[in-house]
């Protein structure tokens, strides 16, 4: 166990049809309400712990993130741990003209942002119809002149939606600094209609990126990094592969995925979790929730992915959690 990701909250701004369609996240859909979430107070608890277990890395993530109030606060907590070596954050990035500086002086040391497409139409389709790449876009820039770096870009590409706009994508960010990582089509949760169709196998956008700009392929930063990464050969940066459904990678995955209601799953595609947050709010000590934890990580035995192609999917598919209340 070694990277633990933290979704402190399930609502978002956007309503990207991969992740929360519009039909079923609607203005009447029951969200978690402040009293189910986690406090900070309980997060930075259990991530204490987390730590004692062999934690390094946190990454916060949503739903959105950065709707949640006082973020930074937590940050500045968070980074506080003895142990911890790492504290990202995955946003969609409109609100980072907002808030870029804050985090850093909170001790949050880089960033992911979300972004599909730099075609506003596109950009659109994928998101439900908010945000634009032009606000992204700035959102980057005020968390490039904050020092959040290294900055990652993650592009889900879809076949016929956004895979023609790729290229352009990588030409924005080359030389940049900013790192740019294709994300195959998975299919986390049961809502977003999946199909195998609809995926690009990062083999051949490899092919179409490489035959415009030559790569060779990078040694892993560290053991059980998700992305592929290639340095482009004219030395104008690297590129990065996420191929859960071609390449699956569960073998060396030491994830561990706490909800903003304080339930643990390990795995993206778990249909069940743990509730940390019962036990929390029940009393237990630190020694009790972390005979808890240990329990859960030691009789994992997840590799979704690997069983991707032998499993149902429609009507058949196995009962998931859904990316938006776990986060990604
Ligand atoms: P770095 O520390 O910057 O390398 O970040 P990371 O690899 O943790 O990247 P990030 O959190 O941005 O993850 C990128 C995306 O990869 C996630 O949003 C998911 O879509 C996907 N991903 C991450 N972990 C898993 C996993 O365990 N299984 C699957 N199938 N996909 C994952
Ligand atoms: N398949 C692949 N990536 C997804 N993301 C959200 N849903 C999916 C999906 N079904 C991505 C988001 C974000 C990250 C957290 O996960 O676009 O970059
Ligand atoms: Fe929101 Fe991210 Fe999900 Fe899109 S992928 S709906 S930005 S949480």
């Amino acid at each position: 166990m070694r990277d633990l990701r933290i979704s402190v909250m399930d609502r978002c701004n956007f309503r990207c049809p991969y992740c929360m369609p519009r039909e079923t996240y609607h203005e009447k859909y029951r969200f978690l309400g402040s009293q189910e979430r986690l406090s900070f107070e309980e997060i930075v608890r259990l991530a204490r712990l987390f730590v004692q277990l062999g934690v390094r890395k946190l990454r916060l993530t949503g739903g959105e993130p950065l709707l949640r109030a006082g973020l930074a606060d937590l940050i500045g907590d968070l980074t506080a741990i003895p142990g911890v070596d790492d504290v990202a954050l995955t946003t969609n990035g409109v609100l980072l003209g907002k808030y870029a500086s804050e985090l850093k002086a909170a001790g949050l040391k880089r960033i992911t942002v979300s972004l599909d497409s730099l075609d506003p139409q596109v950009f659109a389709r994928m998101s439900g119809g908010f945000g634009s790449p032009a606000e992204v876009l700035d959102g980057i820039e005020h968390a490039r002149r904050a020092g959040l770096e290294p900055l990652k870009i993650n592009a889900v590409v879809q076949r016929g939606v956004n895979d023609h706009t790729v290229l352009e994508l990588v030409e924005r960010f080359r030389g940049s600094g900013v790192i740019v990582r294709f994300i195959e089509y998975m299919d986390v949760g049961n809502r977003n209609h999946w199909s195998s169709e609809l995926v690009v196998p990062s083999k051949e956008l490899m092919a179409r990126i490489a035959a415009r700009w030559p790569l060779a392929v990078l040694e892993p930063d560290y053991t059980g990094e998700v992305a592929e990464r290639y340095a482009f050969a004219d030395g104008q940066g690297e590129v990065g592969f996420i191929s859960s459904v071609s390449q699956p990678f569960c073998g060396d995955c030491s994830r561990v995925r706490l909800s903003s209601d304080g339930v643990i799953y390990t795995c993206l595609f778990a249909a069940h979790g743990t509730s940390l947050r019962d036990a929390l709010r029940g009393g237990a000590s630190d020694e009790r929730l972390l005979e808890l934890i240990a329990a859960v990580w030691q009789r994992r035995a997840d590799r979704y992915s690997e069983q991707r192609a032998s499993l149902p999917h429609g009507a058949d598919e196995p009962r998931k959690v859904e990316m938006f209340y776990i986060g990604g």
